[in-house]
């Protein structure tokens, strides 16, 4: 979504994200007030030819799904009550083409087929019938899914980890810059996420999109990511940006590996200090390099 600004010397066009102190307070001015974040504030370099991946790790209800639907401009998230979401230079003022978002529930229309559910963002973009079902066959293929006998099934018909493969597939065929994920391998067992983890590896080096990318799951945010964010409990605040070195393996390889055992512990420790220490306490958010 297109925002008029014709700012001068504020404007940061070096960073695709950029959080400026941002605090969401829920029914805001009400008696049910709920803080969910505060004063979060981060940048993510826009990098030629390397969108960066980042983790986000924190206990439930940190706000790691408030972060990523503000960042979507989605509702009731958006807007923040104080602060600024900025994409590439400009605050975000709801949803646009250059976001594209991946749930833990699977998000395909059931009453649509593979083919026709990958091809749907395309078809909401006017591109023709024959154009629209070239390109779903190209990214059912790269999904790892069989163009023949996938592409006319419906998603009652599909695996978990098949339906997880449909949504990357009808959010990557968008070729957004930003691909955000609440959470998507969640409901996963441990096998389907690791080819999971590797798919979205090799997807994210051909895509080079900037990856937010939810989890509960430390291996998988130390695997993933080239930043771990650590959020503090409710109200959440940036605690931690740990940068990690980034997949070179395959996922069951790597995660076996005693170095990057070491950082999960690490990471492990300080989120079980959180769950156990009293509420609000913490540091400022450091930038620590591993
Ligand atoms: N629409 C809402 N209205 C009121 N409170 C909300 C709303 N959405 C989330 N919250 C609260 O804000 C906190 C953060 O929620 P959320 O961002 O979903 O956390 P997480 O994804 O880290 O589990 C939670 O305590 C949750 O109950
Ligand atoms: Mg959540």
């Amino acid at each position: 979504m297109d925002f008029p600004f014709s700012g001068t010397g504020v404007m940061t066009q070096s960073n695709i994200v950029e959080f400026r102190s941002v605090t969401k307070t829920y029914n805001f001015g009400r008696p049910d007030a709920f803080t969910a974040i505060q004063q979060v504030s981060f940048t993510v370099e826009d990098l030629r030819d390397h969108g960066e991946f980042i983790s986000i790790l924190g206990p439930s209800g940190s706000g790691k799904s408030t972060i990523l639907r503000l960042l979507a401009g989605l509702d009731p998230q958006h807007p923040p009550t104080s602060g600024t979401v900025l994409v590439a230079g400009r605050p975000v003022t709801g949803p646009g083409a250059d976001r594209g978002m991946v749930f833990q529930d699977y998000t395909s229309f059931d009453h649509r087929t593979v083919l026709d559910n990958v091809a749907f963002g395309l078809e909401c973009r006017g591109v023709s019938k024959s154009e629209r079902y070239a390109k779903a066959r190209e990214w059912i293929a790269r999904v790892g899914l069989d163009v023949q006998a996938d592409a006319v099934k419906y998603p009652h018909e599909l695996s978990g980890g098949m339906r997880q493969r449909v949504a990357i597939a009808r959010t990557l065929i968008l070729h957004p810059r930003i691909i955000l994920m609440d959470e998507p391998f969640g409901a996963l067992d441990p096998h389907n996420r690791y080819q999971m983890q590797d798919l979205l590896v090799s997807l994210w080096r051909h895509v080079q999109a900037t990856v937010f990318f939810v989890t509960h799951s430390v291996e998988e945010a130390v695997y993933l990511g080239d930043r771990v964010f650590v959020l503090s409990r409710s109200p959440g605040t940036l605690l931690h940006q740990i940068a990690v070195p980034p997949p070179d393996r395959p996922a069951a390889e790597m995660q076996r590996d005693p170095a990057f055992q070491q950082k999960v512990f690490e990471i492990r420790d300080i989120l079980e200090q959180l769950e156990t220490s009293p509420r609000g306490s913490g540091n400022p958010a450091g930038f620590e390099r591993s």
